[in-house]
């Protein structure tokens, strides 16, 4: 878990705010929901036999024996409200995002940590695939905006309820002939959760399922179709994307469309972005027989592959500099006006020489510094140096606030 320090929080600003004008255009409103929620939630949502339910959650007994989970993702929490506040009766579409902390305890790396931050967003209500395309779309906008390209986007479908049992014991049967070239972790969960088998790093696992069957040559014809028309639309928007038929997700509520956006520049945690379709989790949960889709995306995956020296730090307009008591109660009046205007001005609390002042002013990268001593005070006149070209300006006092706002 990590300080984000304010000498980076101007980039993460800048993300978040780029995400809110992005999503904003596609219709996307902002949804803020609690840190923690009933554990069974994410049970129900998540899938019991995955790893984040199985290992990864913060979960207690709060003091009147309820178990309650810190929230280890976006969605399930926003199905939640979206049940819990009717939220269906409003528009035939909801398309809601969120900006928030998620705490996972897996094994702490670069790029992976047990706090981390997630820019999400959900498209409720609608089956047909021109809200995957328009999902990822915005994805790709988003992507384009703050200007990281060195990133691939990845397609696959999971079939639906129809489809996926049958090629479930496909691969079963298909894994249950390898099983002891299969890690133990492997061989422990595949009957489980065979489809986290094609997922597994282990290079033995990887050269056992070369070969092994792939959902999307098993879709019945509905996924199929949507499939198809998910990519035609893709081709019409000019999204690249590839097809990837061993992508599997950690989360169970996925069906149809699954995507990752994917990157080569952060080592083994590869995935920056990430989601799909849930049509019937909402039902699972007590809500409305309705289809959704939506991704998240790793903010500290962000900030790690933005360049930072693209991130003008803020610094103020005006340091003023004041030499004794009467002039630096003086300064401190101005100061207190122009921050009230709008305009960041620093002065010096501790007495401090002029010279030392300047050194700060210096530092601080003040634009323009102004000095009030007893001859300013007594005529009403002082000096604004511009501190990039060291040009000088006389300015009356009393018109200070009005030529700096
Ligand atoms: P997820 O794949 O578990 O999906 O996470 C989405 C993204 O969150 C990942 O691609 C990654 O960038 C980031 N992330 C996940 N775990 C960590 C971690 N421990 N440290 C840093 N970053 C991490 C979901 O959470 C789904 N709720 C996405 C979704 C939304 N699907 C539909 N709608």
């Amino acid at each position: 878990m990590n300080d984000v320090l304010p000498d980076v929080v101007g980039v993460w600003q800048f993300l978040e705010q780029t995400a809110l004008d992005v999503f904003g255009t596609y219709g996307f409103a902002e949804i803020r929901t609690p840190a923690l929620e009933k554990t069974e939630l994410f049970s129900r949502s998540i899938g019991e036999t995955t790893d984040i339910v199985e290992k990864e959650m913060y979960t207690f007994n709060d003091k009147s024996g309820s178990s309650l989970t810190l929230r280890p993702e976006g969605t399930a929490p926003v199905m939640r409200s979206f049940i819990q506040n009717r939220l269906a009766t409003q528009d035939a579409v909801a398309k809601l995002c969120y900006i928030g902390a998620m705490f996972r305890h897996e094994r702490p790396q670069k790029g992976r940590y047990r706090q981390f931050h997630q820019i999400g967003a959900e498209a409720i209500g609608v089956e047909d695939p021109k809200i995957d395309a328009q999902v990822l779309l915005m994805l790709h906008h988003y992507f384009s905006r703050i200007g990281i390209s060195a990133v691939s986007l990845e397609v696959n479908s999971l079939g639906c309820p129809v489809c996926r049992p049958g090629y479930r014991q496909q691969l079963i049967n298909y894994l249950q002939a390898r099983l002891e070239a299969l890690c133990s972790e492997c061989q422990r969960r595949y009957l489980n959760n065979p489809l986290r088998v094609l997922d597994c790093k282990a290079e033995a696992c990887r050269a056992a399922t070369v070969a092994a069957p792939a959902m999307i040559d098993h879709l019945c014809d509905e996924c199929d179709e949507h499939f198809r028309q998910v990519r035609q639309y893709l081709d019409l928007l000019e999204v690249p994307y590839v097809v990837n038929p061993r992508m599997v997700r950690g989360l169970d509520y996925y069906v149809r469309t699954t995507f990752e956006l994917v990157t080569d520049q952060l080592g083994s945690q590869n995935a920056v972005a990430a989601g799909g379709r849930y049509d019937g989790l909402i039902e699972s949960l007590g809500g409305p027989a309705l289809p959704g889709v939506g991704f998240a995306i790793g903010l500290e995956r962000l900030v790690l592959m933005l360049d930072k020296r693209q991130q003008k730090a803020k610094v103020p307009a005006l340091f003023i500099a004041a030499l004794g008591e009467d002039a630096a109660r003086q300064a401190f009046v101005l100061m207190s006006k122009l921050q009230a205007q709008g305009v960041w001005t620093e002065m010096d609390y501790m007495g401090k020489s002029l010279k030392a002042q300047m050194r700060r002013a210096d530092k601080m990268g003040a634009v323009k510094t102004l000095i009030i001593g007893d001859e300013e005070l007594r005529t009403g006149l002082a000096q604004l140096k511009n501190m990039a070209d060291s040009t000088q300006k006389s300015v009356r006092l009393d018109s200070l606030v009005e030529e700096l706002s």
